[in-house]
């Protein structure tokens, strides 16, 4: 299975992805690496060989615009599987239809609660006793797509943004690195899972 990664930061996430697919038996491989920006992540495609691509945010004047061009870079690759960790921002609704439902997205909080760019925040804020990771299929919504994959992560006394942040990401590594096992092992079907719990047939 060939995956493309898409990051905004450290890249702490892909690294871990990196490192998993390296493994000789592992049924996927990372096949390119892309940003909205400068991301520090990219240095972990560097470390790994794989070939990295950037659409800059600030060099397009509208979302569409950024979506296109994003997809014209993914389309090179023709990925099987889009990844988002640490993706700090929204798809066009355009470029989610022409790859739904192979675009999943990692999220540090227990979805559906706290979606957003602030999941981590949002959970200390609120002063919750424990919160989440989440490995979501990506729909037009904000981290509101079919559920693939979560785990409840408890919050401590005296944590702050970063603490939390650093307890929550290795569970978001573990989840993210199953899912795209399963997937590339055909135990998990994403257009099944896109479609939804089905009736059962009566
Ligand atoms: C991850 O927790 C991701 O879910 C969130 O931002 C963080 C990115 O961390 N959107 P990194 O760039 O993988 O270190």
């Amino acid at each position: 299975l060939s995956v493309a990664v898409l990051i905004s930061g450290a890249g702490s996430n892909l690294r871990a992805l990196l490192e998993a697919a390296s493994e000789p038996d592992f049924p996927a491989r990372i096949v390119v690496v892309g940003a909205d920006r400068e991301a520090a992540g990219f240095s972990h495609a560097e470390d790994f060989g794989i070939p990295s691509f950037m659409v800059p945010w600030e060099q397009f004047d509208s979302r569409e615009a950024w979506g296109a061009e994003l997809g014209a870079q993914l389309a090179v690759w023709e990925p099987d599987l889009v990844v988002l960790s640490g993706l700090m921002r929204l798809l066009p609704a355009t470029l989610v239809e022409e790859w739904a439902p192979r675009i999943v997205n990692t999220h540090p909080a227990y979805l559906p609660e706290f979606p957003g760019a602030h999941g981590v925040r949002d959970a200390l804020a609120a002063g919750v006793p424990q919160t989440g990771a989440s490995v979501i299929i990506v729909d037009a919504g904000v981290d509101s797509g079919p559920i693939l994959a979560q785990e409840r992560v408890p919050v401590f006394e005296g944590d702050d943004e970063h603490s939390l942040h650093e307890r929550i990401k290795p569970v978001e590594r573990r989840l993210l690195i199953d899912v795209v096992e399963r997937i590339a092992a055909g135990d998990l079907d994403l257009a099944a899972a896109a479609a939804g719990p089905q009736d059962p047939v009566d």
